[in-house]
């Protein structure tokens, strides 16, 4: 895919995913700006791709849109967004469902749903005029529920459903829209849970994400999957979902006769 002069926005870019996707495109010839919480890796990860990077808290609208404002007048009309800031709370220590406090609840909501939304408001019909491309980076939990982080599931199974709304509602207009749900890739954000439901399909690196997805955006496919059982178990959970949630029980319990607890 030849993305020479495209102008990129990638959010939580200063890590992991972000940033390698935000370097597989710059290797298309895209320059990127870089929005995360981390100013410092921002603009190293921003400078090395082109474009420029600063810290701007996705859950900020205002912030948000300066940031993009700022964008399209110093690099250009924005071509792709890829809105992946995100962040998991467990329900540690005491692993109900209903248990992580309410402002676990809130920042998991604002960050990985909300940043998407606030995005789209802004940027959304502009992008579809210039028929490029707005990937979500959701999550495989968003799709099949992750054992021990019900504000992760939750809010992320929110972020598949708003990327389908996107869709559904801008495909017409030309938006290529992408929901990245990948199950364990080696980055920060799983350190220290493991040995989680998320690992059982091993981990994968985040370069090797970042690849999948540009080959998808290149296909103009809507959902991307990375590991190879996730379309299996996701046909499953839709043919039965009482059975399917029959084994995602087994499943908890046999990661907590593992771990302890259930991630
Ligand atoms: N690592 C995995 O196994 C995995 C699996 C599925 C989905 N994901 C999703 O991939 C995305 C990237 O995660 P990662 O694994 O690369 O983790 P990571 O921790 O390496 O990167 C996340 C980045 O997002 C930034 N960020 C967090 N909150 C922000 C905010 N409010 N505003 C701006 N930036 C913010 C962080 O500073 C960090 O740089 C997340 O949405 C995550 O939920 C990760």
């Amino acid at each position: 895919m030849d993305l020479s002069g495209k102008v990129a926005i990638v959010t939580g870019g200063a890590s992991g995913i972000g940033k390698a996707v935000a370097e597989a495109l710059h290797q298309r010839g895209a320059n990127i700006a870089v929005a995360d919480l981390d100013a410092k890796a921002a603009q190293d990860v921003g400078k090395a791709c082109g474009g420029f990077g600063e810290a701007v808290d996705v859950a900020n609208e205002a912030a948000l849109t300066r940031f993009i404002n700022k964008v399209e007048r110093t690099l250009g009309a924005v071509d792709i967004y890829i809105s992946n800031a995100g962040l998991g709370v467990t329900d540690g220590p005491g692993w109900g469902a209903g248990d992580a406090p309410n402002a676990a609840w809130d920042v998991c909501w604002q960050v990985n749903v909300m940043g998407s939304v606030f995005a789209a408001r802004h940027l959304a019909r502009k992008i579809a005029a210039r028929q490029g491309h707005f990937v979500i980076t959701a999550s495989a939990a968003g799709l099949l529920a992750q054992i021990g982080d019900a504000p992760y599931s939750a809010t992320k199974a929110a972020a598949v459903s708003f990327a389908e709304c996107l869709a559904i509602t801008h495909g017409d207009e030309g938006l290529n829209v992408h929901c990245l749900c990948p199950e364990g890739v080696n980055t920060p954000l799983v350190q220290g849970v493991e040995g989680g439901a998320q690992g059982l399909g091993g981990y994968i690196e985040a370069s090797e994400v970042a690849e999948t997805l540009l080959k998808a955006m290149e296909e103009k496919r809507f959902l991307v999957m990375t590991h190879a059982n996730t379309p299996g178990y996701v046909a499953h959970k839709g043919q039965d979902r009482d059975r399917w949630v029959g084994g995602m029980r087994k499943l908890r319990r046999m990661l907590v006769e593992k771990l302890g607890r259930p991630m």
